[in-house]
């Protein structure tokens, strides 16, 4: 008999970490999890070590440090024009996948049903079953305009009305999304806004890569969005923002009555996130208020450095609008299912990327890899002489 009946019985080790253990063994070039292989602004490291020696070293408040709570207050008011009290909605937390466990512990109760949208990011659905809820998915709508140009993915609003249920308690939307790379419209959110206000509903919206959208867009925030305001945990990510995902920091806005459940969650897995970090970003934010806003043309000149060295490639792509994540389509060269393909290119040309049918309950007939262009000029021109020789 087994001695413990497991609760996640279809869940293994996730595919990042299979694929990052995988290229350090074959010692690949490594474009599979998302984290840059450059280090975050000096000035932040030097925060980080100064307060570690003067003694920063004990438990924060629950809910994060003021200065980092009010930091992140300014910042949002300057960003999204928009303002939120440091107090009663602003929650440090030790990263967002712990932000996101906590908010939907708060408010997924057994027989709920949460909507998704594949390919969704992997913390979703085990923390929704953890819950004892239910992860509906809905796929995203792939429009492939020309034959070799013009892979978008987007929401069929149309499906998500169809999937409500009186059973439906919450919607996750992650925007810029990982692993597509697309993002979501103003219009998106007013068709969002109607939805949950119609059938009261709660929303977690995962915003860790907002800083990082492209070709003169504007991120759109649900904290911008009144009806979408007052009903949604945004989640956000100093690791991603700050280069720094080993950190694990992020935080929560949400109105007070969600930030007292979201909390009462969150005092008991993590209770605090660390001290040093949130003293040493809130002297980066205060210092360099600017910082954010500098990422998107950092990545775009990236994202377009890797594309235009594809560019005679045999893959097909739409330059990425948002995240640090371009997406390869490889149909013209193999009919190969993409996990195999992953791996076989690994072991066998030294690249490692990570195969998107994983982010799909039922993967369609797709041939996407994701390939993480947080990564020194070199290596992405070295990883483009690889996919160019395929
Ligand atoms: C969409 C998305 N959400 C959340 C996270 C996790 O963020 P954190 O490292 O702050 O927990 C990631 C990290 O890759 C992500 O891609």
């Amino acid at each position: 008999m087994a001695l413990l009946e497991s609760k996640l019985p279809r869940v293994g080790t996730t595919i990042f970490t299979r694929m990052s253990a995988l290229a350090a063994e074959c010692e690949a070039l490594n474009l599979s999890q998302g984290f840059p292989d450059f280090d975050a602004p000096l000035a932040l490291l030097d925060a980080m070590a100064r307060h570690v020696m003067a003694g920063h070293n004990q438990y924060a408040p629950m809910a994060g440090v003021m200065p980092l709570r009010e930091q992140i207050a300014t910042q949002v008011a300057l960003h999204r024009g928009v303002t939120c009290n440091p107090d009663s909605e602003i929650t440090v937390v030790p990263g967002a996948t712990e932000g996101i466990y906590c908010a939907i512990m708060a408010c997924v109760n057994p027989g709920d049903e949460v909507i998704v949208f594949d390919p969704c990011y992997d913390s979703y659905e085990p923390s929704i079953e953890l819950a004892g809820g239910r992860a509906v998915h809905i796929p995203l709508l792939e429009k492939r305009v020309e034959k070799r140009a013009k892979h978008t993915f987007s929401i069929d609003w149309e499906r998500v009305e169809s999937a409500i249920t009186s059973r439906t308690r919450l919607i996750i939307i992650n925007s810029p999304h990982n692993p597509s790379g697309s993002t979501l419209s103003r219009k998106d959110l007013l068709q969002l806004q109607a939805l949950v206000e119609q059938h009261q509903l709660l929303v977690i919206s995962d915003e860790v890569y907002e800083h990082l959208v492209f070709d003169g867009q504007q991120h759109n925030s649900v904290l911008q969005f009144p009806g979408l305001r007052a009903r949604s945990f945004a989640m956000f990510s100093f690791g991603k923002t700050f280069s720094v995902t080993g950190w694990k920091t992020g935080y929560c806005i949400a109105p007070p009555a969600l930030t007292v459940e979201l909390r009462k969650v969150h005092q008991f897995v993590s209770f605090v996130a660390v001290t040093p970090v949130q003293m040493a970003v809130a002297d980066f934010m205060r210092d360099d208020p600017a910082y954010p806003a500098t990422l998107a043309d950092f990545y775009q000149r990236k994202r377009d450095l890797f594309c235009k060295a594809l560019s005679n490639s045999r893959f097909s792509f739409t330059p990425s609008a948002g995240t640090y994540f371009q997406l390869l389509d490889y149909s013209a060269i193999t009919e190969s299912p993409d996990t195999r393909l992953a791996e076989d290119w690994t072991r066998q040309l030294g690249i490692a990327s990570i195969p998107v049918s994983v982010f799909y309950q039922t993967p369609p007939r797709q041939c996407y890899l994701r390939f993480c262009f947080a990564k020194s000029d070199d290596v992405l021109l070295e990883a483009a002489d690889i996919l160019c020789a395929i």
